[in-house]
């Protein structure tokens, strides 16, 4: 018996990254898993691995139409939801001075607003024994410089696992948060560089960057019933990073 068999899962930015690696895992796992994001290519590829037990959807998080669609497929398909990663975040930096309206906008239509409407727009589907993870930051504890808005809308994603283990008491379904620190991925790429991901890799006790699969495994954790007692924690997968 897998940790997952039997389990349908949805899991946004999972053509990519950190997404792919859990999609992986849960698949391994013996879950079935929906992947979501913008980029038709980027879905494409993804499936091609990710093989006959996998279905991807093309839409943006902070779309409540394409969200509506998302849960639509997976209420024909599978009539059912035990796990919701949420997962799709983007971020870059951007020095206080120079931030303008835009750029906040954009960063928490991502990171909250889409956290928010994903996992609300998931619920009438999910029943006891769900697990809903979002994915955090260090950052969201640490100060990183220039990284105003996206430091700031991970806080705000850690708080949303706190006021909604309150929210789904009696329901059996259980959030938690899985904050990874410097992770090998090309949103680690485009936002810190070269340069930015060593001097990450060195500030981490471990003295390296995240694999995207170290973070699938404790996603598949906290998704199967291992975790069974857990809600509203912050689990840090960041090599020490946000912990000294
Ligand atoms: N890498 C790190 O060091 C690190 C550290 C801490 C936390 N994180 C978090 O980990 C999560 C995954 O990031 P990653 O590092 O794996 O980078 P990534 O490979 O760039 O993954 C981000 C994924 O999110 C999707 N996405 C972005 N905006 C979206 C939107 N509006 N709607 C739907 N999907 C969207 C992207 O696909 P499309 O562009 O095709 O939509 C992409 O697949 C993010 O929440 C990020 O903040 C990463």
């Amino acid at each position: 018996m897998r940790k997952l068999d039997g389990k349908v899962a949805v899991i946004t930015g999972g053509a990519t990254g950190i997404g792919y690696a859990a999609a992986k895992r849960f698949l391994d796992e013996g879950a079935f898993v929906f992947i979501f994001g913008r980029r038709q290519d980027a879905l494409d590829t993804a499936l091609a691995s990710l093989g006959p037990s996998a279905r991807a959807i093309k839409g943006s998080v902070s779309n409540e139409a394409d969200l509506d669609r998302l849960y639509a497929v997976v209420k024909a398909e599978r009539g059912t939801l035990d796990i919701v990663f949420a997962n799709a975040g983007a971020g870059s930096p951007l020095p206080l001075g120079a931030i303008t309206p835009e750029h906040i906008d954009e960063t928490f239509d991502t990171n909250v607003k889409g956290t928010i409407f994903t996992v609300q727009k998931a619920l009438p589907l999910m029943g006891p024994g769900g697990s809903i993870i979002l994915t955090g930051s260090s950052a969201g504890t640490t100060g990183a410089p220039g990284f105003t808005a996206y430091s700031a809308s991970k806080a705000a994603v850690r708080n949303l696992a706190r006021t909604w283990a309150e929210d789904l008491k009696g329901t059996g379904i259980r959030v938690n948060v899985l904050s990874p620190g410097a992770t090998a991925t090309e949103l680690a790429k485009e936002a810190l560089g070269e340069e930015g991901q060593a001097v990450f890799a060195s500030m981490t006790p471990l003295q390296r960057m995240a694999d995207p699969a170290e973070i699938g495994a404790v996603a598949a954790f906290l998704a199967s019933s291992d975790s069974s007692f857990m809600t509203a924690s912050e689990v840090a997968v960041d090599g020490g990073l946000a912990q000294l």
